[in-house]
């Protein structure tokens, strides 16, 4: 097996346990919104999220228990994030990781409440964190602004206001930054923030790294909505075009929207120099980002 596999399997296995462990248990009421709670967040996905965590927290050698909650803070916000994009006023998609996605398994009301109620525990597990009082604040603070209107959920604003629109690519890397790239930066800022100040080199350099992966991220999303299929990506295959969204490859091309995600891993490796081979599994799942079939 692949050190690549092996951290994969591990960094699974590692965030589903934590998980299981902050999320209410099903047989608590109310029953029907802790089971579409579990049903969104424990099925599957590749813990790309949750990977980067464990990785940044392996090259700075930061306790597993800390890890595990910002990993879950992270993994809860990013299930909201989907539950709610799926919704019919929004993408409006019946499939999610292989399965009915969450309104369709319940129903619309019940998936906004579970959604709600992820994003709410996620700041939650963040205030028991092991670290100290100013450590936790500063890491609500990043996920907050990650997570909200000048981060994801601006992201997802900017992007349901494109719809049926040609936009510019600046438009369109402006989107993808906030809708994906945003959260997928706070993987690294959470961890980082615990051992560097903002201006320190470390801080700044793990930062580029993380915009440049959560970009390449996005569009290797928009050119699998392209070319993959619906059994592989366990959601619906050619939602963009079907929505008329404004994607990479809508605007520059499948081949060219490849280029761009093989310069952004380039320059997230580059980023990367500073760091010793602790940092190799930061570059695998940066390789994963561009490679990735599902
Ligand atoms: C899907 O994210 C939504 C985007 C931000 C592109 P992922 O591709 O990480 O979804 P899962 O968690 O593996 O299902
Ligand atoms: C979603 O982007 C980004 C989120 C913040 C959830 P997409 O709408 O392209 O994600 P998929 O393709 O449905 O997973
Ligand atoms: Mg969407
Ligand atoms: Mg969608
Ligand atoms: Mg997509």
């Amino acid at each position: 097996m692949s050190s690549f596999k092996q951290f994969q399997d591990s960094s699974t296995q590692q965030i589903e346990a934590a998980l299981t462990h902050h999320l209410p248990a099903c047989h608590i009421e109310p029953k029907r919104l802790h089971e579409a709670m579990h049903y969104s967040t424990l099925n599957g996905g590749k813990r790309v999220r949750a990977m980067l965590v464990y990785a940044t927290g392996h090259l700075l050698d930061v306790p597993t228990s800390t890890l595990d909650d910002i990993a879950s803070s992270i993994e809860l916000i990013h299930a909201y994030s989907l539950i709610h994009d799926d919704l019919p006023s929004m993408d409006d998609d019946d499939l999610r990781r292989g399965k009915p996605s969450c309104h369709k398994a319940f129903d619309e009301a019940t998936a906004i409440l579970a959604g709600d109620a992820l994003l709410t525990l996620a700041f939650n597990v963040l205030t028991k964190t092991d670290c100290t009082a100013e450590q936790r604040v500063n890491c609500i603070q990043l996920l907050s602004q990650a997570s909200g209107s000048r981060g994801m959920v601006g992201g997802q604003a900017i992007d349901l206001a494109n719809e049926g629109q040609s936009i510019s690519i600046a438009e369109i890397e402006n989107m993808h930054l906030h809708k994906t790239g945003a959260l997928i930066c706070s993987c690294i800022t959470l961890v980082a923030c615990l051992k560097f100040n903002p201006s320190d080199s470390q801080y700044r350099h793990l930062k580029h790294y993380a915009e440049c992966i959560g970009l390449a991220f996005q569009i290797q999303d928009d050119i699998l909505d392209e070319t993959s299929s619906t059994a592989a990506l366990g959601k619906t295959q050619g939602k963009d075009q079907q929505a008329k969204k404004s994607t990479y490859p809508s605007i520059l091309g499948l081949k060219a929207s490849k280029q761009l995600a093989n310069d952004l891993y380039d320059e997230a490796i580059l980023s990367l120099s500073y760091f010793d081979q602790r940092s190799d599994h930061l570059r695998n799942i940066a390789q994963f980002t561009i490679s990735r079939i599902s």
